[in-house]
């Protein structure tokens, strides 16, 4: 199973924020907005990543994330010059993901919730067998998002991009999981209206041969996309909330990597080292010496 994380786009609607700067670079609240979709394919067992970015960020990426060693992980660059639309982080990464069951997470989407791993690791094996998952959250600004309908028994009746007048309430998060087809079905949809290669239509062709699922997160998860000033700030504040109020961390990748035993207790302190005395530095230290169960 391989991963794309797509961390491209202007992030316009943040400006100047992110004038000099990639959005998926800015801090929510502790680590850079990166590391919370970086982790969350890593709890769905993926270790294959690719990051779908700009010229202008490339270099940045590479110097915080590397190769992805430090973090038990593989991880691959491919340049998006444009934003052509999500759909194109698919046709980018044709020579990584062709034939292979492959996950997308938009960079700026930031999932937390209980029974979270279960549910991706779920996903990640329905897309090894052939079905595309999509995550549905309840909003009550619809028309801002990709928007699924349900029958009674929670099937997918539609699915449609930033809707007039929605079906339903319920969002399509960004977060994908698709089978081994994606790449040429990527490579057969038409662009939109708006010019770009919508990854509504990706979902709209797995409806139409039976093959999509839809997971609900239900009123316990937290889902957010990080792309706007207030936007940004309330998924720093609500970082801030879970991590004063429990003492812990959330979303550190090379805690995750450890705790799978896919990096060693050196590589882990390593990377705490690197960290220095900062209080994310502080929480691997906890957690290689065991003082942190839960
Ligand atoms: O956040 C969930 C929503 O994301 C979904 O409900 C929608 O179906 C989906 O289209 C998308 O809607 P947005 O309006 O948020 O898309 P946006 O164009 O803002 O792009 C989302 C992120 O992907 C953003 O961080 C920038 C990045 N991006 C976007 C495009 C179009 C790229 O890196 N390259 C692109 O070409």
């Amino acid at each position: 199973m391989k991963a794309i994380i797509l961390a491209g786009g202007t992030g316009s609607r943040l400006y100047p924020l992110t004038i000099v700067t990639g959005k998926q670079l800015l801090p929510v609240y502790d680590k850079p907005m990166i590391y919370y979709p970086l982790s969350t394919l890593m709890l769905a067992g993926t270790r294959d990543i690719r990051i779908v970015t700009t010229w202008d960020d490339l270099q940045k990426y590479q110097e915080l994330l590397g190769n992805g060693s430090g973090f038990g992980v593989s991880l691959s660059y491919a340049i998006q010059e444009e934003p052509h639309g999500i759909a194109e982080a698919f046709l980018l990464s044709e020579d990584f993901a062709r034939n292979e069951a492959c996950a997308l997470i938009l960079g700026d989407n930031i999932f937390y919730g209980s029974g979270l791993s279960g549910m991706l690791l779920r996903a990640a094996q329905n897309a090894e067998n052939g079905e595309a998952t999509v995550f549905g959250y309840y909003v009550n600004d619809p028309e801002r998002f990709g928007v699924m309908e349900f029958d009674d028994d929670w099937n997918v009746l539609s699915v449609e991009e930033k809707p007039v007048h929605p079906k339903s309430n319920y969002c399509i998060t960004g977060l994908y999981f698709y089978p081994k087809d994606v790449t040429e079905k990527a490579k057969n949809i038409l662009p939109s209206q708006r010019g770009e290669l919508e990854i509504t239509s990706i979902n709209e062709w797995y409806l139409q041969e039976k093959r999509l699922k839809a997971q609900i997160l239900g009123r316990g998860f937290s889902w957010r996309d990080a792309g706007t000033p207030d936007s940004l700030l309330e998924a720093g504040k609500f970082v801030q909330m879970i991590e004063k109020q429990q003492g812990v961390l959330i979303s550190a990748p090379e805690e995750i990597a450890f705790r799978k035993g896919w990096i060693s207790r050196e590589t882990l302190l390593a990377a705490a080292d690197k960290y220095g005395n900062s209080s994310y530095g502080q929480h691997l230290r906890k957690v290689a010496d065991g003082s942190l169960r839960y």
